[in-house]
């Protein structure tokens, strides 16, 4: 996941060969010789130099597969489960007829010129004006980064500039994830700068009769809305050119499922997420061939990039996951894959949060606090976080007009300061967290007042707030400081912090730097973000035992990019049951439940105003990180007793739900008005289902689903959790084979809209 320098990776060579090119190239594996009745061309020519060599990148189940042509291009040549032998016929995939030539492979890199036509992944302004770019393979080397990775190559040269690309590939062999990422590099000989266009981190070709496209759209409160759609000729392009909070709108995430619209467990579908955090741009360009070609990477909008000699560029990670088995499979890999590599301390389980902000929002003291405390305790809660609200002196933030950038504790609200409450907490037996903006200033602060020229503006336009702030300008260093010392002094107010949630509540708008100079003020969308990913790594460096939330209005940052640095993200400021199922139900598809923050509210919901009842709100919680979100003292007496019972449930189940294998049984975005999920622990001796109504279901009140992921051989014994009243299951506290329920299934009586079941399912001896 680390982003990597250009020259600064270590490789070794497996072998080589010498291309028409004259360069050197290093193989992974021998050539590739075409039978004659694959190509006449290829036919035609006896002597090894003037074949294909193709190059593996593998994982246990998946392989990407390039081919080196003779002429020194780099071809596509595949993308899909790993296969023993016939490599040949991999060079024949995108041949089709036996008297076709092979430069009818696509490019492995789709550069602008030559023959293309399509978005270029590749578009520079040679310092002559030149925009075309033709590349040759010059050497790919591979490196064993360690028994679960391997990272492949492969370096090409411009033909007439003095410009160089690496192709950069990670295999993860166990997770069956490839990453993919670009460097381009500006040689010190060629003496004059060239300017970037686009750059992306990855383009991927398929061939397929038809192609369905899951993405995912939203807005603030109402972030992840699943939508399917089948793509049809010309380009469908999901982006954002918001610079900030990016994923509110959409996620640069996508499932793609070929032949037919994507099911949980069979049909072959791609997962794709791109590592950034900035603007990005997916582009879906279905061409008149019936290729299907795959971009993802930095947005080009507004952003060419000027590199100088001897400079490199190095793009984000595109993330690539693929099944022959269905959206499920690929989600479980992904999953897997942030656990050991894209989440920080992703194999920890997490504990269970008690969040201030709708229970008491800018209205509080240190009574109120302490009693959320002394509630929180007594129910089990183990993190106790208070949300904004707590500084500004000058100009207290007690709304959201004032205060932003004046980290300092507000005397008149917390005259004991932070410390005392943090302590408390502990005292209690649980551990405190705190809520920082640090990228953020009202206009009314002292920080504004001070650093005018640290704001995000375009010089002599007027500076629209948002929220009633601005955006401090993280291009520059000395902001990064600011933001890293906020970081620092935040964690300071006591050395019972062990927990912080970093927000950001508003995108670039008037888009302008005064610290970058006048010719690099198209750098800024990138420059941000790198500003960004410097503050985290450095704050990662130092703090690396604090557990930091990744919230941005809710989940207007959930990307590979940011997650790296955070422990869980606050999935939606909706906290609403009923629209926490779709919306956790999409966000598992791609990102782990283990890092999704769930919390319970009150009702009538602030958001929506609905009313769902307790059971429903805490069993769709419990599939995610479960928290509470509300003030304990707005619940009855019966209400707590059963919010105690549940966390204490929860507690016992949380490896299973955070570290386990997720099955999508029953989408609720297909018809049926069902909802269905189901978690198994990776040992497959604990399992725990989940189910829910989302309409009244009359007298099919009762449907069978079938469970995946058990042992078909061993016995399970089936409990009803978080039972209100009557059980839900007639088999509650009975004992089924893995084969009966994976067969037959369960068919809980779910009539109301809400009605919701959780079984817990456990091996017995
Ligand atoms: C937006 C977040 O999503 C909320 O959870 C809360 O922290 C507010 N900001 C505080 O201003």
């Amino acid at each position: 996941m680390k982003r990597s320098n250009c020259f600064a990776v270590f490789f070794a060579v497996v072998g080589l060969f010498a291309g028409k090119v004259g360069a050197t190239v290093t193989l992974l594996s021998p050539a590739v010789s075409l039978s004659p009745d694959v190509s006449m061309q290829a036919a035609s020519q006896s002597d090894e130099a003037s074949q294909p060599r193709l190059v593996r990148v593998q994982t246990e189940d998946v392989t990407l597969a390039l081919l080196c042509e003779p002429d020194g291009r780099l071809s596509f040549a595949y993308f899909g489960p790993t296969f023993s032998g016939d490599e040949a016929l991999i060079a024949r995939r995108y041949i089709g007829r036996p008297d076709a030539f092979e430069d009818m492979r696509p490019s492995a890199y789709l550069a602008y010129g030559g023959r293309n036509y399509l978005e270029p992944a590749l578009k520079v302004v040679h310092a002559d004006g030149s925009q075309t770019v033709e590349l040759v393979v010059e050497g790919v080397e591979t490196e064993s980064l360690d028994s679960n990775r391997e990272r492949t190559v492969v370096r090409m040269r411009d033909k007439l500039y003095p410009m160089s690309v690496e192709l950069i590939y990670t295999a993860y062999r166990a997770e069956n994830v490839i990453t993919q990422q670009v460097c381009v590099h500006n040689e010190a000989r060629g003496k004059r700068p060239i300017e970037l266009e686009n750059v992306y981190s990855a383009y991927m070709p398929v061939m397929a009769p038809s192609y369905y496209l899951t993405h995912f759209y939203g807005t603030w409160a109402h972030e992840m809305q699943l939508v399917e759609e089948r793509l049809t000729p010309g380009v469908k392009t999901i982006e954002s050119r918001k610079g900030v909070r990016t994923t509110q709108s959409e996620n640069p995430s996508f499932l793609l499922s070929t032949g037919a619209p994507a099911r949980a467990d069979e049909g072959e579908v791609i997962a794709g997420a791109l590592a950034w955090s900035g603007n990005y741009k997916l582009s879906f360009e279905l061409d008149e061939s019936g290729r299907l070609n795959v971009l993802g990477g930095v947005n080009p909008f507004g952003s060419r990039y000027r590199l100088e000699t001897g400079d490199s560029f190095t793009t984000p990670e595109m993330i690539w996951s693929y099944s022959a088995s269905g959206y499920g499979l690929a989600a479980r890999q992904l999953h897997d894959w942030t656990r050991q590599y894209a989440l920080h301390d992703g194999e920890t389980v997490n504990s269970v949060v008690l969040n201030s902000w709708e229970g008491a929002y800018f209205n509080f003291d240190e009574a109120t606090i302490c009693r959320m405390i002394d509630d929180a305790a007594s129910m089990g809660v183990e993190t106790f976080v208070l949300d904004d609200g707590w500084f500004g002196n000058n100009y207290p933030r007690n709304d959201d007009r004032a205060g932003l950038g004046d980290w300092q504790v507000n005397r008149q609200k917390l005259p004991g300061g932070i410390d005392s409450l943090a302590r408390y907490a502990v005292s209690k037996g649980l551990r405190f967290g705190i809520w920082i903006e640090p990228e953020m200033v009202n206009p009314a602060s002292d920080l504004a007042q001070a650093h005018p020229d640290w704001v995000v503006k375009s010089p002599g336009r007027e500076v629209p707030t948002m929220r009633n702030q601005w955006l401090l300008d993280l291009t520059n260093p000395e902001v990064q400081d600011f933001v890293v010392e906020t970081f620092r002094n935040t964690v300071g107010l006591s050395s019972s912090i062990s927990y912080i949630k970093w927000d950001a509540n508003r995108h670039v708008e008037s888009m302008g730097s005064e610290y970058l100079p006048e010719d690099r003020q198209s750098h800024f969308w990138i420059d941000y973000t790198r500003g960004l990913y410097s503050v985290y790594e450095r704050i990662r460096k130092e703090f690396p035992d604090i557990e930091i939330q990744l919230c941005s209005s809710g989940g207007g940052r959930l990307d590979y990019g940011a997650l790296q640095y955070h422990d869980e993200f606050w999935t939606s400021d909706d906290t609403d049951a009923y629209e926490r199922i779709k919306m956790q139900f999409a966000t598992n598809l791609i990102y782990p439940a283990e890092a999704t923050a769930a919390h319970v509210s009150i009702v009538p919901n602030h958001q929506t105003g609905d009313r769902a009842p307790l059971k429903l709100r805490f069993d769709v919680a419990m599939m995610g990180r479960l928290g509470l979100e509300l003030q304990p003292r707005h619940l009855t007496d019966e209400e707590f007793a059963f919010a105690r019972r549940a966390v204490e449930t929860y507690k016992d189940i949380r490896p299973v739900i955070q570290l386990g294998d997720l099955y999508p049984l029953r989408s609720p975005y297909e018809p049926g008005d069902w909802c269905a999920r189901m978690f198994v622990s990776k040992d497959k001796s604990r399992a725990v289902f989940f189910a829910f109504s989302l309409d009244y279901h009359d007298r099919m009140a009762s449907t069978d689903f079938k469970l995946q992921g058990l042992d078909p051989e061993r016995r399970y014994k089936v409990t009803e959790l978080n039972s209100a009243g009557s059980d839900t299951f007639w088999g509650n506290g009975q004992t089924f084979t893995g084969d009966y329920l994976m067969r037959v299934g369960v068919n809980p009586w779910l009539q109301r809209r809400g009605a919701s079941t959780v079984l817990l399912l456990e091996v017995q001896p």
